[in-house]
């Protein structure tokens, strides 16, 4: 599944179910964080209803080009600190573990999600009713895989797995070398 999962731009008319959209975020909500705090927080739109259109304004433009078509919009955002005092050190990397799991599970389904760090982040707080101890971190498009002739030319180019980087750049035994 970790090969076989890639982020599409190409999203078909498929809709998806508020159900399907929930199942997605249970995956999620088993994420494992540090004492178990759960510093994650999810906001949803489904395609056709208004908050989608909250969501997809939310995006940089380049990013609303191709996820105007998606079926659903997820923005994950992760909480800071619980009391007000003492900071949640790993609350982007326990939201990050979330995302994943919500990736494979998508994946699972037959879905296909796009994480997107290209949001509005100015805007974003008030919109979405963000105080300062959340921290918007990223959005994810949903959705059936669609025909890669909707996009443009140049998206068209880019619409494949990629590759990554040899486990010896980034794996070391003890300490970082070379
Ligand atoms: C946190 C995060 C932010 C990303 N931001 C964007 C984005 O703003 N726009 C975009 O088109 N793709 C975005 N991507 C997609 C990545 O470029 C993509 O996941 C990466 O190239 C690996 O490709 P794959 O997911 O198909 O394996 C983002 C992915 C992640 C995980």
């Amino acid at each position: 599944m970790f090969t076989e999962r890639w982020s599409p731009r190409a999203f078909s008319d498929q809709p998806v179910t508020e159900d399907q959209i929930l199942t997605l975020l249970e995956a999620a909500r088993w994420a494992p964080s540090a004492s178990n705090l759960q510093p994650w927080r999810f906001i949803y739109g489904i395609k056709g209803e208004p908050e989608f259109d909250t969501l997809l304004s939310l995006l940089i433009p380049f990013n609303e080009g191709w996820a105007k078509r998606a079926a659903a919009l997820i923005f994950v955002v992760s909480v800071k600190s619980f009391d007000g005092e003492r900071p949640v050190a790993t609350h982007s990397f326990d939201a990050g573990s979330a995302w994943m799991s919500l990736a494979l599970q998508a994946h699972s389904m037959g879905l296909v999600t796009h994480g997107m760090g290209g949001l509005e982040f100015e805007k974003a707080p008030l919109i979405l009713g963000l105080n300062d101890n959340l921290k918007l971190e990223a959005g994810i498009a949903v959705g059936y895989q669609g025909d890669p002739a909707t996009l443009s030319e140049s998206l068209q180019k880019r619409e494949m797995p990629s590759t990554r980087q040899p486990l010896s750049a980034m794996a070391f035994k003890g300490k970082i070398s070379g």
